[in-house]
């Protein structure tokens, strides 16, 4: 940035006082918003007018049958696209398989060990189709709820696309998760089908999925139908009448399947997040306006045009690859990269050999990631030509300056713009980020908000938050890709994000916005904890650790970590007759990853004589929190049921 008037906006910035990154003349003259004026006009137009500029952006996307109204909104619940029908499948398939897209590439996918396969999207069509077709003759119908726990192979992609088109909902779950999570999802969502495979490649080692599945179905036994994709070849199970091949029932079906339209609101999926309370909750998606949302983010965000060649590193388990994986950049026509295996594997080299040998353009992946590629080394990144590459992407968490300038500088080459993107799993798409064209990035800010996304910042009393004042961040109007519900729960929907501000959602988190308007997400203000990027709740942590027969109590707090962003730190009282041990403690972390996955595991976990409480015996998180950070608590802890606990407490951390 070098105009004056910039240089004396910057100065009066209290906090942070980093220099803005401008795009290239090169990025920017190419770019759909070339300028921050075009960006201002827009957004205006977005917020003044939000039926118009939504119903042009919807209007490009095909429709089976056009809608008669764009919005209905009566807090909490908003209606997009109304009486509007669409297959949202055939969009991100169809419409490009049927067109000149024909025999662009859809998805280069390569295995972790190597092996690879371009799907055109003529392919993914027949493929997606068949699918379809499978669930159809199995009987899974237009509103089902199908459960999918796969690795990251092609037919992840096929299995979620073909719910989609036959109105079925699905809940992807994490193939890192547990079969109790399993468990818990098929509870929730009362689904009756499961697509699995029978493992996938992470580390070079084979992680069995069917077996997992198999293990929460002893629990839940309302599930009809397994179909299982063969990647593995690990020995599997196969129990009569209910567990099939997908490569079997692939054969008896025709790639012809006609896609009908489903009604705007039809819903798309479930996702399961962490929230305050020891429960995951189903956030529902609809059709239409996801679909709208995550298009419309997709084509200005990461600006795709044909020739690009896109990667998102996130697993679909995730909002990230269900909105940038899968809906956003096929809804674009776009070619991707989609990764099975880890970013170490052989060694850290790997994404940026994946990024050469395909020639990708534009990346997508976390500060996690990043960080954990500082930490290998720049020569791993240097012996690649990453010359092609011209934007690049962060989410998740907020990104450090210092990761941010090494990606802009070691793998950006200096020349790439940087999107850091703030959303939600509830937002469905990206609500705060820069246009790469247009806007001046500063290393740790996400920016302005996007187009038609009124974003805040309060303070307790609802009044707006001056600049660099820390607030809670805030959303005042609705948008296409907003969460509908939690499945099944409206009144913890209502109670979870509109309760704070009336008509208004409130994200969670806590930020604050510096004079140039950029909003800097400071991290979550609830409960919940961010590792790796993933959200985990304390309380489901802490469920997880009482559900063990030794464990009487447990806190769950995070602290800051140098890869992970947090660490998950616990602290557990045991039962009477139980002893701590060396033992006792790896035993109980791997019962919490046997509960709910590896990412859960804690990283520290102590064993106390009692928790700081109340006198009405709730559990002060704040102190334990300030206690591993700094070693002490500075408040006033006489008002605590035992003051002397902070003391013993502070002697067993410092061990
Ligand atoms: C955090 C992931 C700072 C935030 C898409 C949010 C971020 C939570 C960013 C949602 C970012 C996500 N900068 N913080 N660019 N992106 N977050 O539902 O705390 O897995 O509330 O969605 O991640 O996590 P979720």
């Amino acid at each position: 940035m070098s105009s004056k008037k910039d240089k004396k906006k910057r100065k009066s910035d209290a906090k942070p006082a980093e220099t803005a990154h401008m795009p290239s003349r090169e990025f920017s003259t190419k770019a759909r918003i070339p300028s921050m004026k075009a960006y201002r006009k827009l957004y205006k137009e977005s917020i003044d007018s939000p039926s118009k500029f939504w119903a042009r952006e919807a209007g490009e996307l095909s429709w089976q049958k056009k809608w008669k109204k764009v919005l209905d909104w009566k807090a909490p619940d908003a209606k997009w696209f109304v009486g509007g029908k669409l297959n949202v499948c055939e969009n991100c398939v169809d419409r490009h398989a049927d067109g000149p897209r024909a025999n662009k590439a859809a998805i280069i996918w390569e295995g972790e060990p190597g092996d690879k396969q371009v799907i055109t999207y003529a392919q993914l069509k027949r493929e997606v189709s068949r699918v379809a077709n499978v669930l159809e003759k199995k009987g899974v119908k237009s509103g089902d709820r199908v459960l999918i726990y796969m690795p990251m192979i092609p037919e992840a992609a096929y299995a979620m696309l073909a719910c989609a088109r036959i109105g079925a909902v699905h809940n992807v779950v994490f193939g890192g998760f547990a079969s109790d999570a399993i468990v818990d999802r098929l509870e929730d969502s009362g689904a009756t089908t499961v697509i699995t495979a029978d493992g996938g490649w992470r580390r070079g080692k084979v992680v069995a999925l069917k077996p997992v599945v198999d293990e929460a179905l002893k629990k839940y036994k309302k599930v009809e139908r397994v179909i299982v994709a063969k990647r593995t070849g690990n020995d599997v199970t196969m129990k009569k009448d209910r567990d099939s091949w997908l490569h079997d029932d692939l054969k008896d079906v025709s790639a012809l399947h006609s896609p009908k339209g489903f009604d705007s609101e039809h819903p798309l999926f479930l996702l399961y997040t962490s929230g305050s309370t020891g429960k995951p909750k189903g956030i529902l998606h609809t059709s239409g306006g996801y679909l709208t949302g995550t298009y419309t983010t997709c084509k200005y965000i990461f600006d795709m045009r044909d020739e690009d060649v896109y990667w998102c590193t996130a697993d679909i388990g995730w909002i990230t690859g269900h909105s940038y994986i899968i809906y956003g950049p096929l809804a674009n026509g776009a070619t991707q990269v989609m990764y099975e295996g880890a970013p170490n594997f052989p060694d850290f080299s790997r994404f940026w050999q994946i990024c050469e040998d395909h020639g990708v353009t534009i990346f997508y992946t976390a500060p996690t990631a990043i960080r954990a590629f500082i930490k290998a080394g720049d020569d791993l990144v240097k012996k690649h030509d990453l010359s092609k590459l011209r934007l690049l992407g962060s989410v998740g968490e907020p990104i450090n300056p210092e990761a941010w300038n090494w990606y802009h500088k070691v793998i950006g080459g200096g020349r790439c713009p940087i999107v850091d993107t703030w959303w939600q799993t509830e937002t469905g798409a990206i609500m705060i980020s820069p246009m790469p064209g247009a806007t001046p990035c500063k290393p740790g800010t996400a920016t302005l908000p996007f187009f038609g996304v009124d974003a805040a910042i309060l303070d307790e009393q609802g009044k707006e938050c001056k600049a660099n004042e820390d607030g809670r961040l805030v959303i005042r109007k609705p948008w296409p890709s907003m969460i509908r519900s939690i499945y099944g729960d409206k009144k913890r929907f209502k109670k979870t994000y509109w309760m704070d501000y009336k008509g208004m959602y409130t994200a969670g988190d806590g930020a604050r916005r510096d004079r140039d308007g950029n909003f800097w997400i400071i991290g979550r203000l609830d409960d919940v904890l961010n590792v790796s990027g993933h959200r985990l709740g304390t309380a489901e942590i802490e469920s997880a650790l009482v559900a063990h027969p030794a464990v009487a109590e447990a806190a769950v707090i995070g602290r800051p970590h140098e890869l992970k962003g947090q660490a998950v730190a616990c602290f557990v009282i045991l039962k009477g007759k139980h002893r701590e041990s060396e033992q006792l403690r790896q035993e109980l972390r791997n019962h919490v990853g046997k509960i709910i996955g590896a990412i859960a595991k804690p990283d520290d976990l102590h064993f106390a004589p009692g928790l700081p409480k109340t006198r009405s015996g709730k559990i002060m998180r704040r102190l334990l929190k300030e206690l591993v950070n700094t070693g002490k608590v500075t408040g006033n802890v006489t008002t605590l049921e035992d003051p002397t606990i902070i003391a013993k407490l502070a002697k067993i951390i410092a061990k």
